[in-house]
């Protein structure tokens, strides 16, 4: 028994959803598309699950944060995807995919067979256990990647009002939850491998105005520590109620080892979003594509890049005559507490800091190298400076005097 559709997602998440909404903008026919999700749910908001949804008052639920609402666009509930004829196949595995024969098996023993298949099947959260630390599937040790562990760890916050939390992992997972917690009575202490929070991105200036702000709400932070089952080394005990771990994710592509060309950990693509099988694409999580800007392959694991490059593998699926090269501005963002941040580019070279660190209501960094701004961080930024600075990142404009810069601070991109 089997069905065909022309085109077919696997995966459910963030980056399928925004692919539906163009797949309909394009003018798909009833029947065409089936997207097959072992979610339960239909494609959502995967950010809000460690911001709204942890909120002791008034948490976020589901529909009101389905996508497309992330980019202020329709909200894509259950009944859309029936009243626009995609089948939306849920808490369902693909088992097995033959991208040469185009046809997949799914874990009910059913064989679908498409024209173009597209990969949305993002990525998971690296076990402890992967670390050599046993012990993380104990009762209160929580992951948070998907909709059933924010509601295993929503519940496990209940029961921890005033108790003592263990965070592990400086990482935007770690920093958002460490905040949500903080927001439930719960008492925080962070453990972090590196020297600081988001040690990837933030320099140690704009790292230290968060943990400051951090520890002034009791959070207590262990640096350049690592874990070794549940006792950290120098013979440290800390006490948990409730263990969240944020170390990592690594992208779900098994399912297609030894049949498409692997890069970076990802699927490698081109400009179109197209895998070594031209009925093939990739996009969100999995995606390794080219960067124009920077003339190089990465791998992106935020939602923006899942926004954009799904809207695009749709466009060159549907529009191949019409659809240039993708000439994407790598972009993250994050909120905690009152916070809200958003980076733009690459955070290579030399790094000028701007703005307010002090009162902590607007300030940034901005990164130059070889001669040219190359990205730029702000915290609390209006909608317009957000949208002036990504413009002006993009243009990789020349800086001469770094001085000058730092003077100018954000009136910079301002003058781009
Ligand atoms: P996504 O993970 O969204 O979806 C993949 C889907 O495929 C899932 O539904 C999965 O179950 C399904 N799947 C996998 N294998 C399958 C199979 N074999 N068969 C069927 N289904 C399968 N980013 C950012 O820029 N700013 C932020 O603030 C945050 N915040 C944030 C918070 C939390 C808690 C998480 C977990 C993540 C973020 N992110 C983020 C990252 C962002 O959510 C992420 O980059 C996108 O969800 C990626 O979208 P994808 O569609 O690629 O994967």
């Amino acid at each position: 028994m089997g069905r065909a559709f022309v085109y077919v997602i696997v995966g459910g998440g963030v980056a399928a959803g925004y692919a539906a909404l163009e797949f309909t903008r394009k003018g798909v026919s009833d029947g065409e598309l089936c997207i097959i999700s072992d979610e339960p749910v239909a494609p959502y908001e995967r950010p809000a699950l460690s911001k709204g949804f942890l909120l002791p008052e008034d948490p976020t639920r589901l529909p009101s944060f389905h996508t497309c609402v992330g980019a202020n666009d329709e909200i894509l509930t259950p009944k859309w995807y029936k009243e626009h004829g995609i089948e939306l196949v849920l808490g369902t595995r693909v088992k097995s995919v033959d991208a040469r024969r185009l046809t997949l098996v799914t874990s009910t023993g059913e064989t679908i067979t498409y024209n173009f298949l597209i990969i949305a099947t993002g990525a998971r959260a690296l076990k402890l256990e992967e670390f050599g630390v046993e012990g993380s599937d104990a009762e209160n040790v929580c992951y948070l990647r998907d909709l059933s562990d924010a509601d295993r760890l929503a519940t496990v916050i209940q029961s921890s009002s005033n108790g003592n939390a263990v965070v592990i992992g400086g990482g935007y997972i770690g920093m958002e939850c460490a905040a949500s917690l903080v927001i439930n009575k719960i008492n925080v202490t962070m453990v972090l491998a590196g020297a600081h929070c988001m040690a990837r991105l933030f320099t140690p200036k704009i790292a230290t105005f968060y943990e400051d702000y951090y520890m002034g709400k009791g959070v207590k932070f262990i640096k350049g520590t690592v874990l070794t089952s549940f006792e950290f080394d120098s013979d440290k005990k800390l006490p948990a109620d409730l263990v969240v771990v944020g170390i990592g994710i690594r992208p779900n592509i098994s399912l297609f080892e030894g049949q498409l060309t692997i890069e970076k950990g990802g699927i490698k693509v081109n400009s179109q979003m197209q895998s070594s099988e031209s009925s093939v694409y990739a996009i969100g999580d999995v995606a390794t594509f080219p960067v124009k800007l920077y003339g190089e392959m990465r791998r992106l694991e935020h939602v923006d890049f899942a926004r954009k490059s799904a809207r695009h593998a749709v466009s060159a699926i549907m529009e191949p005559e019409k659809t240039g090269e993708f000439d994407y501005l790598p972009c993250f963002y994050s909120r905690f507490f009152a916070f809200s941040w958003q980076f733009y580019g690459d955070h290579v070279g030399e790094v000028v800091h701007f703005g307010e660190y002090e009162d902590g209501e607007v300030f940034g960094a901005y990164w130059v190298k070889e001669g040219h701004l190359v990205g730029c961080f702000l915290e609390g930024g209006t909608k317009e400076q957000y949208e002036t600075i990504s413009k002006a990142t993009q243009l990789k404009p020349a800086v001469t005097d770094m001085e000058e810069l730092e003077r100018e601070g954000l009136g910079f991109t301002q003058t781009v």
